[in-house]
């Protein structure tokens, strides 16, 4: 006889389900699993021979490593072109990276004209149509010399229609006008240019960082007169709402929040990064404090508050310390003990820039470097825990303090750009580029 389920049998399997589901939500989220659908569009035309193809898919194989495959995940489509495009690997039938890096290389190279245009519309129609997932969706042109047929309008269809298009050029025989129309805008983000196919190894890794960009870091940032990719953590956390006060930077156009202990700055990772952090990224902060304890001018906890990230500044050695995760024991601290730094605990408004690669940490006090450490590779971070600013290290209590800007730019060029005008005493950079010229 059967026994029918009873009420209990029925809480307790739902109460498993969501143990077992929270843990498995606890997954590291980097550029490796940030969704996206991405399709390489190769040049086969006779003018690459067959060595330098044999290039391009090791070259293919090396990008795809750095992602994982998979129905959630990034998947990888392969379009070779010469008269024709050749529909080499499609959309989303892969489950893994393995099984789709035997494939990439098993591509035939094809030899013949250089038909771009219809490669691109080739993509468009059988690969990025089909795909039902609503995302990122990166297509990366590869090509060395100039297309037989046209290109700017099929391009400019395929960006009107949400497909974000790289375009990198090989060899003495290119035509950068043609990568120009082709790419998204600005050209110097999107156009690569290489002397030749030995050398496209070298863009392997800005290759990956822009094409995480795009995926990991969807919204903008007015800077300026351009819009930079990235988070400004502030408006993430809400502190418009949450913080009523405001203050003005003396002999400044700035405003800043005055933070006092009873608000909360806090937001689910998941809000605010929700897949992660690309690989390198620029955090800018300007703040002032009296604090003479040590606590977390921004932090990333787990669900089980292990720090992912975080800026710590420690009022009685004075010194400031990064946290970010580490391959080899999960977490790593870079601790900026430099004399310099001292001046960041005299009251005064600063602003504390980190420039965060995947070797080093770069530390910058009122746009002077201070000093640059060493780092261990790392972990994408957990984000089913909180995001917050302001707060007691290893505590929940919020620090008084002022603060004007906080943000993480995805672009680490931004570190070059970005200016201190927010400072009293400091003169923008314009400001000194007009004087001096
Ligand atoms: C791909 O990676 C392998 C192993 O690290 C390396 O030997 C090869 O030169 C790389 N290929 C390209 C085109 O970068
Ligand atoms: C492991 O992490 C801790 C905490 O950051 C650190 O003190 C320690 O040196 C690390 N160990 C290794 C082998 O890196």
């Amino acid at each position: 006889m059967a026994q029918p389920i009873t009420f209990f049998q029925i809480l307790l399997i739902l109460l498993l389900h969501d143990y077992i589901s929270a843990e498995d939500g606890e997954t590291r989220a980097s550029c490796r699993t940030a969704p996206a659908d991405l399709v390489f569009i190769l040049d086969g035309s006779y003018s690459v021979g067959p060595e330098n193809f044999e290039i391009i898919k090791s070259w293919l194989v090396n990008i795809t490593r750095n992602f994982d495959i998979g129905p959630k995940f990034i998947q990888v489509g392969v379009v070779q072109y010469s008269d024709y495009p050749v529909l080499e690997i499609p959309l989303g039938t892969h489950e893994s990276t393995e099984n789709l890096i035997r494939e990439m290389e098993s591509i035939h190279y094809l030899g013949g004209n250089t038909r771009t245009g219809r490669a691109i519309q080739f993509a468009f129609d059988h690969l990025f149509a089909k795909s039902s997932r609503f995302l990122t969706k990166i297509a990366v042109v590869l090509t060395d010399g100039k297309s037989q047929d046209e290109v700017k309008d099929v391009a400019a269809e395929a960006r009107k229609n949400k497909i974000t298009l790289f375009a990198i050029g090989v060899g003495s025989e290119i035509e950068e006008d043609e990568l120009k129309a082709i790419a998204n805008r600005p050209s110097s983000t999107y156009v690569f240019y290489v002397e030749d196919y030995i050398a496209i190894s070298r863009i392997k890794e800005v290759i990956k960082q822009k094409l995480c960009e795009e995926s990991v870091c969807p919204t903008r940032i007015p800077v300026a007169a351009r819009d930079e990719k990235g988070f400004d953590i502030l408006v993430g956390l809400g502190v418009k709402k949450k913080v009523k006060k405001r203050i003005q930077i003396p002999t400044t156009n700035a405003k800043a929040y005055e933070v006092t202990s009873r608000v909360d700055l806090s937001e689910l990772t998941r809000n605010v990064f929700p897949e992660g952090l690309p690989p390198s990224y620029v955090f800018v902060s300007t703040q002032r404090f009296k604090v003479k304890k040590t606590w977390d001018l921004w932090r990333v906890l787990s669900l089980d508050k292990r720090p992912q990230i975080a800026v710590t500044i420690n009022g009685e050695e004075k010194t400031l310390s990064f946290t970010t995760t580490s391959l080899i024991n999960g977490t790593q601290v870079i601790t900026f003990a430099s004399p310099h730094v001292k001046t960041l605990f005299d009251e005064g408004w600063h602003q504390i820039r980190l420039l965060v690669t995947e070797d080093f940490v770069t530390l910058y006090i009122d746009g002077q470097e201070i000093e640059m450490k060493p780092l261990h590779p790392v972990l994408g971070i957990y984000i089913s825990g909180l995001t917050q600013i302001g707060k007691y290290s290893g505590k929940e209590e919020t620090v008084q303090f002022d603060i004007q800007k906080l943000r993480i730019y995805c672009d680490p060029e931004q570190n070059k750009r970005e200016t201190v005008c927010e400072i009293p005493g400091f003169v923008s950079m314009v400001d000194e580029l007009l004087r001096t010229t």
